[in-house]
């Protein structure tokens, strides 16, 4: 048997930053590569760019640099950003470098050489943001955007050759992709015919990527470059030894959106280039911002990157791998993350190692107490912790990593009652030599747990370790040793507290000198539409005082808003009113009433009066500036 770990991220695309999207893939392979890594296996793991292709093109074009100065400006921004996430990856793969493109051709090479490329004339369309041809269908999803129709020669790749091998693997090899419902979704895709794949791109449209070994007027597609990564990082070569001790992968961890390219294309690609196919493809839900996909696209959101300066970098590794259960979406918020940190790190784990250590300092002489005869309930925690390492071991092997975490807490948390229930600096008074017995399976419990946790929390885990004074890092339980010394501990997570930052934020809030009228550009104003809008219809809303539901008329259309304008105006009194509205409100319900629009009123104390047009010849939607 192979003792080697091999797993990959998906190579990014360098036409953008890097954003939260990248980070959690990447920490999420750091975290199992370390697991594996500290089980005793020889780990291999990959991540990297993916610099060919249209987007790059364009990214290059409209920065009016060449595409390989485009790619050598975003390489070192990833880099950083592993480095300031502790990322410990073995190789970082960019697509560019002639180590890949040397590959990509040998295997272009081999794949024509067996008869499985063909050239064809194809008309279809095209998304640019995809970089793929799609069907009518996926043109109607509304999920690709770029949609153009193409006529051309071009190069295929048998691909349907290979329906019924990739249908025969996926049915015997249970784990091939996951999760299940992932792997249900390519099973669907695969009861329709699989189409060739269109693996050339003509010069004449796109020159930035890796020349056809067999046609120098074509470069190749860049998802047949991008996915070869994998085996060129190891040292593609079908019968050498090197290549052979990684490949196949153990894991390619992705996201949900790149699952055909990888469950389909790429096992094809490797069943006519004559090589073993990955034993998993692991696709991982989305984190979300309220609805959306958080990802460079959306740069109104919070960056969760931004918590690591205020954070470090442990917590918030913590909090992506503690709150996505893997394979479903999860939602990022400020709240969620504060309340974890403040109540799993804060709480349970930082509070163990300060009483203990705090209670070793007293007590003492800050040297590690005798175990001596533990009693009953020593023995529970011991056993428990034994427990605890078996469960997170089968865990992580079944990639159910938020649960591995959640156990590991819980057992911290069952430390921390039995150190409620014995009450050691009651001990210390009646028995010492209990005393001792507590706080010893409380410390081995904090070492147990610091290694449990070290692969999701490298550095805080590692202050906990020094503070024990020890390198044993066995899941035996009773490896401490009796009579080392402590070592001073700074604080391992200070709570953040909340109302305190709120505090802060107000009176900086309050310190921000003049401009107390909130400026703001014309640009800014012109992007509120206030228009003239007249009262068609008018009635209370059923159960809310202050509301009332009007239908409007502005210019040409119709349209409802509710307004709370109930106690200071009739419904009727309303009617035939010529008001003004910000029509490019964003809609929303009010007690479940769709409202399109706001009415415009000038308040003061307990008055209320509408804003109202002066003469009855303009009529309804004229702009209001
Ligand atoms: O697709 N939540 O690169 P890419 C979770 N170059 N993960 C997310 C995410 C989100 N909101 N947004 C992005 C490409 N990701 C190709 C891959 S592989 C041979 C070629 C992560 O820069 C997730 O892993 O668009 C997703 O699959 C990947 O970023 C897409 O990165
Ligand atoms: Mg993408």
């Amino acid at each position: 048997m192979k003792n080697t770990f091999y797993i990959t991220t998906p190579i990014y695309y360098v036409n953008d930053k890097p954003h939260i999207g990248h980070a959690y893939t990447t920490i999420l392979a750091d975290v199992l590569a370390r697991y594996h890594r500290e089980a005793g296996q020889d780990v291999f793991f990959l991540t990297g760019l993916d610099e060919h292709g249209q987007k790059v093109q364009q990214a290059a074009e409209s920065r009016n640099i060449t595409p390989q100065q485009h790619c050598d400006e975003m390489a070192p921004r990833f880099l950083e950003l592993w480095e300031k996430l502790h990322i410990q990856y073995d190789d970082f793969i960019r697509t560019t470098e002639p180590r890949h493109v040397d590959v990509v051709q040998q295997v272009l090479q081999k794949v024509y050489d067996s008869g499985d490329i063909y050239m064809d004339e194809y008309e279809g369309l095209y998304s640019v943001s995809e970089e793929r041809f799609i069907t009518e269908k996926e043109s109607e999803s509304g999920e690709f955007r770029d949609i153009t129709k193409l006529k051309e020669k071009n190069y295929f790749f048998k691909m349907g050759k290979y329906q019924q091998a990739l249908l025969d693997h996926i049915e015997s090899n249970p784990d091939f992709i996951q999760p299940k419902h992932r792997k249900n979704e390519i099973l669907g895709f695969l009861r329709n015919p699989l189409g060739d794949l269109c693996i050339s791109r003509p010069k004449s449209r796109l020159n930035w990527g890796v020349e056809l070994p067999f046609d120098a007027d074509y470069v190749t597609y860049v998802w047949f470059d991008a996915l070869l990564n994998y085996v060129t990082a190891p040292g593609y070569k079908s019968d050498d030894e090197t290549f052979k001790r990684w490949w196949p992968a153990n894991y390619h961890l992705i996201g949900k959106d790149i699952l055909t390219t990888h469950a389909v294309y790429w096992p094809t690609m490797l069943f006519s280039a004559g090589l073993p196919q990955p034993k998993s493809i692991f696709a991982h839900g989305w984190w979300l911002s309220g609805e959306s996909k958080m990802s460079k696209s959306l740069g109104n959101v919070v960056n969760p990157l931004d918590l690591i300066d205020e954070y470090g970098v442990d917590p918030v590794r913590y909090y992506l791998m503690r709150e996505m259960v893997l394979g479903q979406d999860a939602s990022f918020t400020i709240d969620s993350f504060i309340k974890r940190y403040n109540s799993d790190l804060a709480n349970d784990f930082g509070n163990l190692l300060s009483r203990v250590s705090t209670l070793i300092t007293r007590n003492f002489d800050g040297n590690i107490p005798e175990l001596g005869n533990p009693t009953e309930t020593d023995k529970t925690i011991a056993l428990e912790g034994e427990k605890t390492v078996k469960l997170v071991q089968g865990l992580i092997q079944k990639m159910r990593l938020n649960d591995a975490i959640e156990e590991t807490m819980q057992f911290i948390r069952s430390v921390n009652r039995y150190m409620e229930q014995q009450a050691p600096w009651k001990q210390v008074r009646e028995d010492k030599d209990a005393a001792g017995r507590t706080l010893y399976t409380a410390a081995e419990a904090l070492r147990i747990s610091a290694l449990l946790l070290h692969p999701v929390m490298p550095s805080r885990t590692q202050v906990v370790l020094d503070t024990l004074n020890t390198r044993d890092t066995s899941l035996k339980w009773g490896r401490l040793i009796a009579g080392t010394e402590l070592v001073k501990h700074e604080s391992l997570f200070p709570r953040i507290d909340v109302k305190k930052k709120d505090k802060v934020q107000e009176s900086a809030k309050e310190e921000i000198p003049a401009e107390p009228e909130n400026v703001v550009t014309f640009d800014e104003f012109q992007k509120l539409k206030l228009r003239t809008a007249k009262v068609l219809e008018a009635e209370k809303v059923e159960g809310a005082d202050r509301l009332l539901k009007l239908q409007i008329e502005v210019g040409d259309s119709k349209r409802q808003i509710v307004a709370g304008v109930a106690e200071f105006y009739t419904a009727e009194s309303l009617i035939g009113k010529m008001i003004v509205v910000v029509s490019n409100l964003k809609p929303a319900k009010i007690r479940g009433i769709e409202s399109n629009g706001m009415l415009l009123a000038a308040k003061k104390g307990k008055q209320l009066t509408l804003v109202t047009i002066d003469s009855d010849e303009i009529g309804s939607g004229a702009d209001v500036n």
